[in-house]
């Protein structure tokens, strides 16, 4: 179930077409914890192939017995770094990606470790396929306003968003993550963002 990565960074990319198979698309989630919402996507959509990325190892054992036990069969694990598997992946290979409640790293001096950066995010464009979604969720104000900031001023993303629904209300094919359960618990509020990849110049529909 591991994702066909190399020491060298390299995909196997006959592997994961294999894996693939039939299905039309590919979709990402970064930090998936406990694997509660790519559990439940998974099983939502069983045409999708799912890729999550977790380096926490207690939490890629809870979503191995969950896969187990509920015999999914269209969940792929990058247990290490998600940038080395951005990197892996063919240019607009991805449908979604879905980053929810990252590190927050309040502290200004642990800004630069936040997942959201120009780097990544150039890392995250590259993959996603034109008007491709990245769904961002946090309970920190401070990190949505950094992540709004990064997006609006990075030439492949567009926010359409069109009014605060948008941004305070749970997309419809939402499940509550762990983090997301604690957050709300303790009276924090959470912010919902969605963003679009635009269209390359000159190849719409890639
Ligand atoms: C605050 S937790 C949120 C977990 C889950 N998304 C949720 O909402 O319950 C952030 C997760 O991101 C993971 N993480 C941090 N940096 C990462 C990276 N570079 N690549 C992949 N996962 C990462 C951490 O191990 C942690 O499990």
């Amino acid at each position: 179930m591991r994702v066909p990565v190399t020491e060298s960074g390299a995909l196997d990319s006959d592997k994961l077409v294999e894996f693939c198979g039939t299905r039309p698309e590919l979709w990402v989630e970064i930090g998936f914890g406990q694997g509660e919402h790519l559990v439940a996507q998974a099983e939502r959509c069983p045409n999708v192939l799912l890729i999550g990325c977790e380096p926490y190892v207690n939490g890629v054992s809870t979503l191995l017995r969950t896969i187990e036990a509920n015999a999914i069969g269209n969940i792929l694990i990058h247990d290490d770094d998600a940038r080395i598997l951005l990197e892996a992946l063919p240019e607009a290979s991805v449908d979604r990606l879905f980053l929810l409640f990252p590190d927050p790293w309040p502290k200004k001096r642990h800004h630069k470790r936040r997942f959201i950066s120009k780097p990544n995010l150039d890392l995250v464009t590259r993959i996603l396929k034109n008007g491709a979604e990245l769904r961002f969720a946090t309970d920190h104000p401070d990190y949505a306003r950094w992540t709004l900031w990064h997006a609006l001023n990075h030439e492949a993303i567009e926010w359409p968003a069109e009014s605060p629904a948008d941004w305070t209300d749970r997309p419809g094919d939402w499940t509550i993550t762990r983090y997301e359960e604690k957050a709300l618990a303790a009276g924090q509020s959470c912010t919902y963002l969605s963003f679009r990849r635009r269209d390359r110049p000159g190849s719409p529909g890639v």
